[in-house]
């Protein structure tokens, strides 16, 4: 998500830190600092919009030094200003903390930290003032014994005036690394800002704390307890290292999802009382229970993932629900009221089409609420309430990480909503620790990218493909056709299972190959009799079964098998080979896979 870089050496630091950021910028880009040490007291200088901003900012009156921290934001909490960009400072300006990551129980911490006066709204300023609560001389020592209050995620940085040769670092969740040079440190959340300087580096593990100088560099777990670390020698390019040594942001991307999975519903559920827990609804329960229909608009894949919210609204609230793309909502008069929830889906927050439903449905009556990833965006703003994703920055313009952050919340959605009116709390309770699950079964699959590699590069030859699934697994088969075409540009389209004799049937022959998702849920019979069908007809299938569903491989000429779930997490996983087949095959072609033809990011016009 950020960017960390920090230095402690001999050089100037200021344009080690501004080179570092300017590496880190493709992490997050809505606001950066610098704080160096200059003589005794820290001198900080932050800025809004692109590090050039914070390079014009001191150019005039460069702050001296050579230990300094820096930091590039991608917003979490609190909006996009100055006062929320790092460094934060506690201690009258003695101490200053960079930080990645979620601290989840900053509101608790703050309610302890009585007396002080915080002057932004984020999580980190709170961890600033903790690290300083606990400061008697000791910096280490501090980090650690805040450390071990908080709850959350964190890579972080902290200096202080009164320690001239010292940088403290510590991670749970949040990658840090420090390269090491001649008398010389240099850390950063990743090694893209290191590898100008050297290629000799520690990767920092959850759990561990580094206490660095200019001639030493040691480690600790919170505990206190001495750390061996391995140095090891790194040979990567630079833009492999923006890619953390993926070939593609979109394969990192689609790799990233299991630990943003986590950084989306961590501290959102309520595993005791079986519920979501997201306050962003910003609706009392009386409000929630009169609400009696609901409306997602959205577009493209960000439609797809509405309609597996519509599911499980239908399934856990039992009321009606319905997936409206946002560009024929705007125009077509829709019928909402006073008792209609619509949840705007957006990854950029800026689509045209969307903010113009979204001003659409508001003008009708209707509560409208964003479910949305980048923080501060339009569509987050001129909402009333919603939850942010936290899939961090999205650069492939082709959306995976979005779209499974964007079913993860409106999982817990529904289930809050059910919550309140059919679900048990021993269903919700299943359903969250289902989830809980989710993370590691979504590394088995990820586990399969060579197998589905090979089975790309045998089916590029098609210029077609039909994509199947039913129920729940019909907007899956939607975003894998998507996927397919808009990199690959193989034509691929999308039926439900039972659907396919009112037509598609007829395109279908040997040269016309058939990917389908059958997987074990109350639909698998319906499905597999669809399969029949296909193969009847001679074309070849690909299936997407359950592990240890021995007898689909003999409906199908390829299969990959993904691990079992509760039938509403099934587009959790299901989707990821998908993402992967696609993948696989625009490399295959030799496709520009991150900036697909004709494409843009963020559609920010009609
Ligand atoms: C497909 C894709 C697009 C977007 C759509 C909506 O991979 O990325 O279909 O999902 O343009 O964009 P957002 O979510 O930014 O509103």
């Amino acid at each position: 998500m950020c960017g960390i870089v920090a230095y402690i050496g001999d050089k100037p630091a200021l344009p080690v830190l501004i080179q570092g950021l300017r590496r880190l910028e493709y992490r997050g880009y809505d606001s950066a600092g610098v704080a160096l040490l200059n003589g005794d007291s820290i001198e900080r200088v932050r800025s809004v919009g692109k590090i050039d901003f914070l390079t014009d900012k001191v150019k005039t009156r460069p702050p001296a030094g050579t230990l300094g921290i820096a930091h590039t934001r991608w917003a979490t909490h609190g909006g996009v200003t100055e006062e929320n960009a790092h460094p934060h400072v506690a201690l009258d300006g003695k101490l200053a903390v960079v930080h990645n990551g979620i601290i989840e129980n900053y509101r608790e911490l703050k309610e302890q930290l009585a007396g002080v006066n915080f002057v932004s709204q984020t999580d980190t300023e709170v961890l600033a003032h903790l690290i300083g609560r606990h400061y008697h001389g000791d910096l280490r020592s501090a980090v650690q014994q805040a450390l071990a209050h908080v709850r959350g995620t964190y890579g972080l940085v902290v200096m202080h005036a009164d320690h001239p040769d010292q940088l403290v670092a510590a991670r749970l969740g949040s990658p840090l690394v420090i390269g090491i040079g001649e008398g010389e440190h240099y850390l950063a959340s990743d090694a893209t800002p290191i590898l100008p300087y050297t290629k000799k580096v520690v990767f920092l593990e959850d759990g561990e704390v580094a206490d660095v100088s200019r001639a030493a560099l040691e480690t600790f777990n919170l505990k206190d307890e001495t750390v061996a670390k391995h140095v090891e020698e790194i040979d990567w390019d630079q833009t492999q290292a923006e890619k953390q040594g993926y070939p593609h942001f979109m394969l990192k991307e689609i790799f990233d999802q299991p630990t943003v999975f986590q950084d989306a519903v961590r501290g959102r559920y309520d595993l005791t009382e079986g519920t979501g827990r997201l306050g962003g609804i910003n609706l009392t329960e009386e409000e929630m229970r009169r609400i009696n229909r609901v409306v997602f608009i959205a577009c493209g894949t960000a439609s797809y993932a509405a309609m597996i919210g519509k599911y499980a609204f239908e399934r856990l609230v039992g009321i009606p629900a319905e997936v409206d793309v946002a560009s024929e909502f705007r125009y077509r008069d829709p019928v909402v009221d006073d008792r209609t929830l619509v949840f705007a889906i957006s990854q950029s927050g800026e689509t045209a089409d969307t903010l113009a439903a979204v001003r659409e449905a508001k003008r009708k009556g209707a509560f409208v609420r964003g479910i949305v990833n980048v923080v501060g965006s339009t569509i987050a703003r001129e909402t009333d309430g919603g939850t942010y994703i936290h899939a961090g920055p999205e650069l492939a313009v082709a959306s995976t990480k979005a779209y499974t952050n964007m079913v993860a919340i409106m999982l817990l959605y529904a289930l809050q909503f059910g919550r309140l009116r059919r679900v048990s709390i021993a269903t919700g309770q299943r359903l969250l620790s289902a989830l809980r699950e989710i993370p590691e079964k979504m590394k088995a699959i990820l586990a399969q990218s060579d197998e589905i590699r090979s089975m790309a590069e045998e089916y590029i030859r098609h210029r077609d493909m039909l994509f199947l699934g039913r129920g729940i697994n019909y907007p899956v088969a939607l975003e894998g056709s998507l996927k397919l075409k808009e990199i690959s540009y193989i034509h691929a389209e999308a039926y439900p299972g039972g659907e396919m004799k009112h037509g598609p049937i007829a395109l279908l022959s040997p040269d016309f190959p058939v990917m389908a998702i059958m997987t074990r849920n109350q639909l698998y019979d319906k499905m597999r009799s669809n399969i029949e069908e296909v193969r009847a007809r001679g074309a070849r299938v690909i299936l997407i079964a359950t592990v240890g569903d021995d007898r689909a491989r003999e409906i199908s000429d390829r299969i990959v098998y993904v691990p079992e779930t509760m039938e509403l997490l099934e587009p959790l996983l299901n989707t990821i080979p998908l993402q992967l087949f696609a993948y696989h095959a625009a490399v295959a072609l030799g496709k520009d896979v991150d900036r697909p033809r004709n494409l843009a990011k963020s559609v920010t016009v009609e």
